[in-house]
């Protein structure tokens, strides 16, 4: 599993546990998930190149720094809208693009239904955001609508992904480096991680509370 990195952090290790707990409901789940991403964005961003200024502070001029590379964030709807608060705190100057995608509950196969990306992404760091990564069905088709529109540079940045996930993207995108705060142990007949955290997208929104 070499494009897999695990971001292993104690804080995020505690906000993970809160967003396990089937009793966390969605107005204390959102906050909690906002604070892992801000998190999880500082870490997939860690190996970023930076280009060099001048910064004058109130007493003198002195070396500033600044990220070379313009940054794409593509929340993959609905859960990924979990996530993109706490990267637009991190990068603010971030152009946002969407993928609408949703898992066939027989096959499991992603429907995609919506898909708006911005111009120019081909010289950007592509940032696909998308709390689950089960089979990786969702996330490998991402990718490849990316691919399309000509991004090169591509990070998968998500909170719980399954081994048959990571093995699936690692199959279909190389070179595509997945970020994630937990590699759970399995599928279960469903396609649900376990022991995962339940229907993403439910517990951001509060679907069935
Ligand atoms: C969830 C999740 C991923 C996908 C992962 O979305 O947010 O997009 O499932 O599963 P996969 O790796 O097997 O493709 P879902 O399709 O449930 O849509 P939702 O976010 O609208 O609930
Ligand atoms: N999508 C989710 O939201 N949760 C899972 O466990 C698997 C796919």
């Amino acid at each position: 599993m070499k494009n897999f990195k695990l971001i292993d952090h104690p804080i995020i290790k505690r906000d993970l546990t809160i967003l396990r707990d089937k009793k966390t409901p969605s107005s204390q789940f959102r906050p909690t998930l906002r604070r892992i991403s801000i998190m999880l964005a500082f870490e997939a961003a860690r190996d970023l190149k930076l280009k060099e200024f001048t910064v004058q502070t109130p007493l003198e001029k002195t070396k500033g720094y600044d990220l070379k590379d313009n940054v794409v964030l593509v929340p993959v709807l609905r859960a990924g809208l979990g996530i993109i608060g706490g990267f637009l705190d991190v990068f603010s100057n971030a152009r946002v693009g969407h993928i609408g995608l949703a898992r066939n509950e027989q096959t499991l196969e992603p429907v995609d239904y919506y898909f708006k990306i911005p111009q120019r992404i081909k010289r950007s760091v592509v940032f696909l955001l998308d709390p689950m990564l089960a089979t990786g069905g969702s996330g490998s088709a991402a990718i490849k609508f990316l691919r399309q529109r000509g991004a090169e540079t591509v990070r998968y940045v998500c909170l719980v992904a399954a081994p048959e996930g990571v093995k699936r993207i690692s199959k279909d995108h190389p070179d595509v480096i997945i970020y994630s705060a937990a590699l759970d142990r399995e599928l279960n007949n469903k396609g649900y991680i376990l022991p995962g955290l339940g229907d993403a997208g439910d517990r951001v929104f509060g679907t069935n509370e």
